[in-house]
């Protein structure tokens, strides 16, 4: 029955990947230069194109020397409301750190935009897109998929019309501070002006840990995710945890460095780890050794830089997934600046100390202080 009902998505995929009489979103390389949807960038990656990075490896040119954009300095006046959702969000949801809610709304922004497929568009039939249905939508969140996406689509939910603006911004800003909030998390461009939602989410489009690294691959690309793309993208299993899959190990990590944005996940998945608190899903550990994949996975073991630049454009990719892209409007200057780790690293190990002082210091006005 599993098999066959495997090979009826591939067949979908397939067919509907061959019906194509229309203008489709290209699968994208961020390797490629002249790639669109890759931003431009210097060297620091903080997305603005020069360099800005000071001895401590962050970005001093962005706020008053703690790397956070003021309002008081926005450049784009249809950004400024952006600046206040940005604290909401930051301080109100995520308290300045990289915690549950962060994780939370990392896998949120994918589970949203990760229903949008090249073959529905092509065949003009109901799409995901990164739209923010799931917190729309009442009904998306209780399928199984969503297992653990209840408290952060409630925390979400309110904050549209509490804002006014629409629930895609709401849910794809919220996925790229979850990002930032992990130290080490590199600094995304930030487009606001999405329409509300169409539709319901299709169903039966997100992968699952069980599906074989074939079937990942076609869900992917009907994304319209190159195979780069999707290794950088589920990097983002570096700063995440499971409850479901194993319940008797809840609360485990894929990776021994959670609590950091960093390549650890990549070596520790492909070699395997000696930390008992670390579990692994076999989909990443197919994809850590299968031949269609090991070779760009293998590519961010040990590599910051080259995953911090392709994990910043595959996730602005999948932030405007089925999203009319010349209709919004670029706020990228409200996103304060990445924590840099390689300044807080002594010995290939990340100082807490260190990096302590470092979210003091990048992210004070969104921290609660310590009862
Ligand atoms: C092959 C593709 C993927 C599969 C099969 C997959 C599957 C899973 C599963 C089963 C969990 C644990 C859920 C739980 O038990 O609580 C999880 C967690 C997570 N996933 Fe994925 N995932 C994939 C790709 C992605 C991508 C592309 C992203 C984001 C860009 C992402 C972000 C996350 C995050 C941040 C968590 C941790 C959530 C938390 O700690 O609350 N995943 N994923």
């Amino acid at each position: 029955m599993r098999r066959f009902s495997v090979t009826l998505l591939l067949a979908s995929l397939v067919l509907s990947a061959l019906a194509k009489p229309y203008s489709v979103r290209q699968t994208t390389d961020p390797t490629d230069p002249t790639d669109p949807a890759d931003p431009p960038d210097g060297p620091d990656g903080d997305g603005d194109g020069d360099d800005d990075t000071n001895a401590d490896g962050n970005v001093p040119d962005l706020g008053d020397g703690n790397g956070i954009p003021d309002v008081s300095n926005a450049t784009n006046p249809q950004c400024v409301p952006w600046y206040g959702i940005r604290d909401a969000i930051l301080g109100g949801i995520f308290q300045g750190r990289c915690g549950d809610n962060s994780r939370a709304a990392v896998r949120l922004a994918f589970h949203d935009a990760g229903t949008f497929s090249l073959g529905l568009q092509g065949l003009g039939r109901p799409n995901g897109a990164a739209d923010g249905s799931m917190i729309w939508d009442p009904t998306e969140v209780t399928r199984t998929e969503n297992n653990g996406l209840q408290n952060i689509v409630g925390i979400l939910k309110p904050l549209p019309a509490q804002f006014g603006v629409s629930p895609g911004d709401i849910l794809h800003l919220a996925g790229v501070l979850g990002v930032l909030a992990c130290p080490g998390g590199p600094r995304i461009d930030a487009f606001v002006g999405r329409p509300l939602p169409l539709n319901v989410a299709p169903t039966d489009r997100l992968p699952n840990p069980e599906d074989p690294v074939e079937l990942l691959l076609a869900k992917f690309e009907d994304m319209s995710f190159s195979v780069r793309s999707m290794i950088a993208l589920i990097g983002a299993h570096s700063t995440g945890k499971q409850r479901f899959v194993d319940p008797a190990r809840n609360g485990s990590s894929f990776d021994s460095t959670v609590n950091v944005w960093d390549v650890d996940f990549y070596g520790e998945t492909a070699h395997g780890t000696t930390d008992p608190d670390v579990f692994t899903l076999d989909s990443d550990r197919f994809l850590a050794n299968n031949v269609s994949t090991i070779m760009e996975f293998h590519r961010y073991i040990n590599n910051q830089p080259d995953w911090d630049e392709d994990y910043r454009a595959a996730h602005f990719q999948m932030s405007t997934l089925g999203i009319n892209q010349s209709a919004l409007i670029n706020c990228t200057e409200i996103m304060p600046a990445s924590i840099n780790l390689t300044t807080l690293t002594i010995n290939g190990t990340v100082d807490p100390d260190l990096l302590e002082a470092a979210t003091q210091k990048y992210r004070a006005p969104w921290l609660v202080p310590s009862s």
